[in-house]
């Protein structure tokens, strides 16, 4: 398999770590931003424990100039990108009718926002080059929407709208887009939702438990493959049956 860079945003997190180990493990040199240096000081110490070498850059993803810069930096130190999966996400989970502006503001930055930011900056390399593979982590709640998640299922339903814009825009230059939509995973932004909250959301799963980070990066590491170059513009559900859309 051909040894590519990769920039996974959020690469910190539950689902992020897998994706980073996922792609490190095929090969590929792998990139991530961090905003808590602290944090990252300790996670990059346990993959680098792992056998992992993961370059990591201090940007929000919120923050266009950041991201930019944070393009450049990965550039210069590991050639131009050609795999970026935009990963990074928050949640500010209230009912819309007590949801502040910021609550609204903060999760479509970090989510959406974010997609414009981070991928502006690399994708006129990647169609230069002629190749390239862009993953956007999306969620069944884009997908279905959810009791309390009104901004999060906006900037997460308008993901997709991005992924399917692009796709068509870029197949010509070897470029895919695609979406995976995972549903819960055992993550910490998943074990946040209070317990009895969540008992009820499991129980709604037909395969019967969350999801694991590493079944989701395997679906995300798939779309980047060379043979993958005829999948774009797709959304991947990754729910064990919570939600089939077709
Ligand atoms: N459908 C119908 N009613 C619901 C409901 C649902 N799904 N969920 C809660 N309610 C009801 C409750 O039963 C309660 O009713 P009563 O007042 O009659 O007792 C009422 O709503 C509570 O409403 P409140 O306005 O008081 O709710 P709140 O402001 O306290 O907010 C909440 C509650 C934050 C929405 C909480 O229920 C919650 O955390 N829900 C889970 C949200 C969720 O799934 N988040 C996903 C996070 S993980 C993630 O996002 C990753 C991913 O991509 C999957």
């Amino acid at each position: 398999m051909a040894q590519r860079t990769a920039l996974v945003t959020g690469g910190t997190g539950g689902i992020g770590t897998a994706i980073v180990r996922y792609l490190a493990g095929q090969g590929h040199r792998v990139a991530t931003n961090y905003r808590n240096a602290a944090k990252a000081e300790a996670w990059r110490k346990q993959m680098a424990d792992e056998g992992i070498d993961v370059f990591m850059v201090e940007a929000d993803v919120s923050d266009p100039a950041a991201c930019e810069a944070m393009a450049r930096t990965i550039e210069e130190k590991l050639g131009p990108i050609d795999i970026l999966v935009n990963n990074a996400g928050i949640t500010r989970d209230t009912t819309f009718h007590k949801m502040s502006y910021q609550q609204w503001n903060d999760v479509v930055n970090t989510n959406l926002n974010a997609c414009f930011n981070v991928t502006r900056p690399v994708i006129e390399s990647m169609r230069a080059r002629k190749w390239g593979r862009i993953v956007q982590i999306s969620s069944i709640n884009g997908q279905k929407g959810q009791y309390g998640q009104a901004n999060y299922a906006a900037a997460k339903a308008g993901m997709h709208g991005f992924t399917i814009s692009l796709a068509q825009e870029n197949a010509k230059f070897g470029v895919t887009v695609n979406t995976v939509s995972p549903g819960y995973v055992g993550t910490d932004m998943v074990m946040a939702v209070p317990e009895e909250v969540r008992e009820k959301i499991v129980a709604q799963i037909p395969v019967g438990r969350l999801g694991k980070p590493e079944e989701i990066a395997h679906a995300v590491a798939f779309f980047t493959t060379d043979e993958a170059a005829w999948i774009t513009g797709a959304n991947l559900a990754i729910n064990g049956g919570h939600y089939m859309g077709w």
